[in-house]
């Protein structure tokens, strides 16, 4: 099979797959981290296909959604590519790719690296950030019913890996724990570029926020 029919056929694969996802993990969240990862693919010199397949399938199944369990997503994409007779050696790429591109995983980093990897975990990140990062903060708190902001409980940057699966807090503090750090941690030159530019729109949100909250504003 060309590539472009392999990507179109990915594609058409995760669209059904994610129907009726929660709204910031959804195919079009999918289809954003595709086009950036492809775009910042010609710069890095990354390949492709590779960079293509893995934005593609890097959030099949989330294991948040799936009670913690981080094998479903890399056994779908396996079993997906397998069907359309991919090379094998694209497979594991893929997978370590999908293994590795959580934020999470950031913990304990280190054991793999790649430039299609740094791609797609940039633009990954890169769409947690800026205007599309906070409505999909908000969209994930209003799914969780969590608090937007409670004055009462600090945020903690520090949390460990266990402790911020648990978490319940308002989604103003997840800017603290996460969203804010991602700037630090880009890999690539294009991403870090739009990694400020980002990181400021969600500066000057919050700002705003404290200050309509207050009553300054
Ligand atoms: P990753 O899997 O790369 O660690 P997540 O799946 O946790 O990233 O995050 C995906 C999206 O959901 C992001 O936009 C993120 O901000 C949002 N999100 C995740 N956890 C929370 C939370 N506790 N509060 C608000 N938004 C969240
Ligand atoms: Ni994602």
């Amino acid at each position: 099979m060309e590539n472009k029919e392999l990507i179109s056929r990915t594609s058409e694969f995760v669209r059904t797959t994610l129907a009726g996802a929660e709204g910031g993990h959804d195919w079009w969240h999918t289809f954003r981290v595709f086009n950036m990862a492809r775009r910042m693919a010609e710069t890095e010199n990354a390949d492709p296909l590779v960079t293509s397949l893995a934005a593609l399938l890097h959030d099949i199944a989330d294991a948040k959604f799936h009670g913690g369990d981080e094998t479903i997503g890399p056994k779908i994409a396996r079993d997906f590519l397998h069907s359309l007779g991919v090379d094998e050696n694209i497979i594991r790429h893929v997978i370590l790719i999908m293994t590795h591109i959580s934020f999470r995983d950031g913990y304990n980093a280190g054991e793999f690296h790649s430039p299609e990897l740094a791609v797609v975990q940039d633009a990954d990140r890169l769409d947690a950030m800026g205007a599309i990062g906070i409505a999909r903060a908000f969209n994930y708190g209003g799914y969780k019913n969590r608090e937007m902001y409670n004055p009462e409980i600090a945020p903690d940057p520090a949390m460990d890996r266990k402790a911020y699966m648990k978490s319940k807090a308002p989604t103003i503090n997840h800017f603290y724990e996460k969203l804010l750090l991602l700037r630090d941690r880009m890999n690539t030159k294009s991403g870090k570029a739009m990694a400020m530019h980002r990181h400021q729109v969600m500066l000057n949100f919050l700002e705003e926020f404290y200050g309509e909250w207050e009553g300054h504003l």
